[in-house]
């Protein structure tokens, strides 16, 4: 491949973000979770493998810790767990993209890597209105540096279905069909009647695309525009994965506003025919948004979001990096229902495996206790609670006398619910958030993933998820368990740990 040429405003932000992140110390970063290079993030990008290492982007501004002129920023990893940061791989430098490169995704093909993404424009047009389009364009490299096509953008809102809005047209995630010998790409866009809709195009050389079809809309009924969309087959059937603007909350359901949803269905290519199964929230948490996967060499489906949300901004004001990604997760279908759960390789890195059997707490004199080895920040811990069916139980994280993070799981309701509100943070945010869990008799499985500021709880194996984050000190690292009436705990944890 010809040597690519680096434009100006690309390296500017890479000269900038090097010198930034030589200051930033790393014993305040997460240690297996990707955090932002310096400045700020957002939607994950470009999840691919890519001759041999898989590649993840990221929606960056590296200047300051808010939104402004999107980049791409850029890691990439052999195992999910250690990354590594390589610079900046795109800038808003061209005319139509001059308002941000927004998000997309990456895809290999003839050893080259291939990434497509939403190119930006917004003027202020002589007559005082303001012009705002969304197109998509694409940029090929090799594993650092990256060359816009001559003939961006290469889907405009022209090939839309009639009635599409122009504006919000956006977040293409592209794959290589080996059997149709062509690209395909599910891109978000919004339907006349204001909701979202998700459309598919395709092509034989990344250049000229086509419009196949609406694989599915809204219909006004989850939320508004449908962001960051992403379409494969698993487990025998269909899933699409979108991220939703204004959802409505509907009992314990789609309570962050920005939310994300997964549809399941079957699916007849030829006809561009979806047929919606079933429809659920991916993650319950305060803090996770516009997931994107890749399939690994071996056929695992690997799922991986932005832990933040776009209402709630604590990151601690002293920082010089703002927002990170969740744990990548193995996906499955089971029972129609997605199952999540960290990707393996996280066992690698497990030390100082403590556990506990038949820990009896709730009767009158034991009702709040510690145990010895159950510590920590950066921890995957897995805690099995049994008992009186009507019991109230706790588990405090990231506690000391002044900070404490608590899960309550209430046997009776079913509910599992994440407060926040003694972490430390001095805003008035959203601190608390309640989900529905199965019935299983007073029983619940959590699974909790530590990595100094971020709570991801996998409940019953999966079946359901939980990410959030917390700014509390690292010196507030104590464990409690707690309970208003008889149950019993076993439960194994490991601290993981990264060099
Ligand atoms: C989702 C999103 C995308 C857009 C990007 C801009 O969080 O709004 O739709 O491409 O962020 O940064």
């Amino acid at each position: 491949m010809k040597e690519i040429k680096v434009s100006q405003k690309l390296q500017e932000a890479r000269a900038y973000e090097h010198k930034l992140q030589s200051v930033i110390p790393q014993e305040q970063r997460p240690s297996f979770h990707v955090s932002s290079p310096t400045g700020w993030i957002n939607d994950p990008n470009g999840f691919s493998f890519y001759q041999g290492e898989y590649h993840l982007f990221y929606q960056y501004h590296p200047y300051n810790n808010n939104w402004g002129p999107m980049h791409w920023g850029h890691s990439k990893t052999k195992d999910f767990i250690r990354w590594e940061r390589l610079p900046a791989a795109l800038a808003p430098d061209m005319e139509y993209d001059g308002q941000g490169c927004f998000s997309g995704s990456a895809v290999e093909h003839n050893g080259k890597h291939i990434l497509m993404y939403t190119s930006v424009v917004e003027k202020e047009l002589p007559e005082g209105k303001r012009l705002l389009r969304q197109t998509q364009s694409i940029a090929v490299g090799n594993g650092t540096d990256y060359e816009k096509l001559d003939c961006n953008p290469v889907i405009t809102s022209d090939l839309l279905p009639k009635g599409s809005s122009k504006e919000d047209f956006r977040d293409p995630k592209i794959w290589w069909d080996k059997k149709a010998e062509k690209f395909y790409a599910v891109i978000g866009s919004r339907h006349e009647d204001t909701s979202g809709q998700i459309v598919l195009f395709s092509s034989q050389d990344m250049r000229n695309w086509k419009l196949e079809g609406v694989v599915e809309r809204c219909h006004r009924e989850y939320g508004s525009m449908w962001e960051c969309p992403d379409f494969f087959a698993l487990d025998g059937k269909q899933v699409l994965i979108v991220s939703p603007q204004d959802m409505l909350a509907k009992d314990l359901e789609f309570h962050n506003g920005n939310g994300t949803m997964y549809i399941t269905g079957s699916y007849e290519a030829d006809t561009v025919q979806f047929h919606r199964e079933t429809a659920a929230a991916i993650d319950y948490g305060l803090d996770f948004y516009a997931p994107q996967t890749v399939e690994t060499p071996d056929g695992r489906r690997i799922m991986i979001g932005w832990m933040q949300s776009w209402d709630n901004h604590i990151t601690p004001a002293d920082f010089k990096w703002s927002g990170l990604m969740s744990i990548p997760r193995e996906l499955r279908i089971e029972d129609n229902r997605l199952i999540q759960t960290p990707v393996r390789e996280l066992e690698r890195y497990y030390q100082n495996r403590v556990s506990y059997n038949d820990i009896i707490i709730g009767d009158k004199a034991e009702n709040d206790i510690a145990l010895a080895g159950i510590c920590g920040r950066q921890f995957d811990m897995t805690v099995e609670v049994q008992g009186d069916a009507a019991a109230c139980f706790e588990i405090a994280l990231a506690c000391n006398e002044h900070y404490r993070t608590t899960l309550l799981y209430c046997a009776e309701e079913n509910t599992l619910t994440f407060n926040r509100a003694y972490a430390g943070i001095k805003k008035d945010i959203i601190h608390q958030r309640t989900m529905k869990v199965d019935n299983r008799n007073g029983a619940v499985k959590l699974r909790i993933l530590m990595d100094k500021y971020s709570v991801e709880v996998f409940v019953n194996d999966g079946r359901q998820v939980m990410s959030s984050l917390i700014y509390t000190p690292l010196e507030a690292d104590g464990i409690r368990f707690s309970s208003d009436r008889h149950v019993t705990l076993n439960l194994v944890k490991q601290d993981v740990v990264v060099i």
